[in-house]
């Protein structure tokens, strides 16, 4: 066993809407077989278990491993090309780029990248967005592998309007999607997540054949990913795409694409009816705030998903977004609702730390095991400790109390402050 030693900052509890800050100082974590087994303070855990390793954490604050809901794996190397709206941005930055991971050098490479920008940030289960090409895909999952994180991810699927490299017909998705899942889904600390890219791009048909692939039988079933209500000039589009459906969540719910084991990306521009069917089917959103600013998409109308009882979950949406940190999502989530005054919601730091890392592993059906530091969870955690001589160092030592300091953390806090990385126990990064 080994025992972790600091102060250690988790939300396992929310009173009402608020997050409740868990902050333990000189306490320690006992760790067998990647498990926490016992939690106490470090006296305590000394005299329990005086034979066994200590790694001690004197500096920083230990966090629970930061959970995106929302990444694009082959967009690592686009990441902040501004002054666009999504369907431009799409043409002229994302969509060409993608094209690239055609050629299994590229992917390889690009593969590297992500999931190396991912465990910089101190992310340590990411819902992710894939690649076009099965090979492409096959590569994430093979490194994905390699890397020891927690992915879920899957063939991203078109038939329509992107460049003509990037589609496939409804039959070779499901074949190729069905290949991929039978060799990856629940293997280790990875999972299938069917995932058309948006309405947009595909026809009737093709959500037909991801529906089929979403609900054939599987121990542990399959999930789903998808974008939604992310701009204006889309949401017209798919208005005239599809005159049959209500709305754009319709053009997903009528395929039976929702339910529990969804994550819907974005839903800046929800109508009002769409949000209690989002609650009932229990379907999550993932809110991606430096993306949604960078786009212009909108600012989240976070108070009307909580008011209808939609979860809400944070996503970096690299390469819309801006960069891979979570810390920064967070704050621009706060930014967000700042600026909405009295339509927005008062985040506190505790808040912003539940959407980081509970919320995320109760949007990603994965709170029974990550999400907090709890005993019975699975070792997976972030140890901020701030690098000397840089912002986060020069203000967190003048912390008025534990929420102060975590408000630091996510306005200051950044990939040169995550000193260390686990999953399950082992060092990642
Ligand atoms: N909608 C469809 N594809 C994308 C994408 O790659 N990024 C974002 N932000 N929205 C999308
Ligand atoms: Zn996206």
């Amino acid at each position: 066993m080994t025992i972790y030693r600091g102060t250690v900052f988790d939300t396992p509890e929310v009173e009402g809407h608020v997050a409740q800050l868990r902050a333990d100082h000189d306490a320690a974590l006992v760790v067998r077989e990647g498990v926490i087994v016992d939690r106490t303070d470090f006296g305590s855990a000394r005299e329990r278990y005086p034979q066994d390793d200590v790694v001690d954490l004197g500096e920083g604050i230990l966090l629970p491993g930061l959970i995106d809901t929302h990444v694009h794996f082959p967009q690592a190397r686009i990441i902040g090309g501004l002054g666009m709206p999504l369907l431009q941005w799409l043409d002229e930055c994302a969509l060409p780029e993608e094209v690239r991971l055609g050629e299994r050098g590229y992917a390889q490479a690009v593969a590297d990248d992500f999931l190396g920008g991912l465990i910089s940030a101190g992310t340590t289960t990411a819902l992710v967005f894939g690649s076009h090409f099965p090979q492409a895909m096959e590569t994430l999952f093979a490194a994905a592998e390699k890397s020891g994180l927690r992915i879920t991810s899957g063939l991203t699927v078109s038939d329509r309007i992107l460049p003509e490299q990037l589609l496939l017909g409804p039959e070779e998705a499901l074949a190729e999607g069905r290949r991929l899942a039978e060799t990856w889904h629940g293997r280790g600390r990875l999972r299938y997540a069917v995932t058309p890219r948006f309405s947009l791009s595909a026809s009737d048909e093709l959500l037909a054949s991801c529906a089929e692939l979403l609900t054939a039988e599987y121990a542990d079933p399959l999930w789903f990913t998808t974008h939604i209500n992310e701009n204006p000039a889309e949401i017209d589009e798919i208005g005239r795409l599809f005159p049959e459906s209500t709305d754009y969540l319709d053009t997903y719910a009528n395929h039976g694409l929702l339910s529990e084991r969804s994550v819907f990306a974005h839903n800046v521009h929800p109508t009002p009816s769409e949000l209690p069917r989002l609650a009932e089917a229990g379907s999550a959103v993932a809110h991606c705030p430096t993306s949604n600013a960078a786009l212009g998409s909108g600012l989240f109308p976070f108070r009307e998903h909580r008011e209808a009882g939609v979860q809400v979950a944070l996503g970096s949406d690299v390469g819309a977004g801006t960069g891979f940190s979570l810390l920064k999502e967070g704050l621009q989530c706060y930014f967000g609702q700042q600026l909405r005054g009295a339509a927005g919601v008062a985040l506190t730091p505790a808040d912003l730390l539940r959407l980081a890392t509970s919320a995320g592993a109760a949007a990603l059906g994965l709170q029974d095991r990550v999400g907090d530091l709890s005993v019975g969870k699975e070792f997976d955690a972030v140890w901020v400790s701030p690098s000397p001589g840089g912002a986060l160092d020069g203000v967190l030592p003048y912390a008025r109390d534990d929420d102060d300091a975590l408000a630091k953390v996510f306005a200051l806090g950044g990939p040169a402050d995550i000193a260390r990385v686990w999953v399950g126990g082992d060092v990642v990064g």
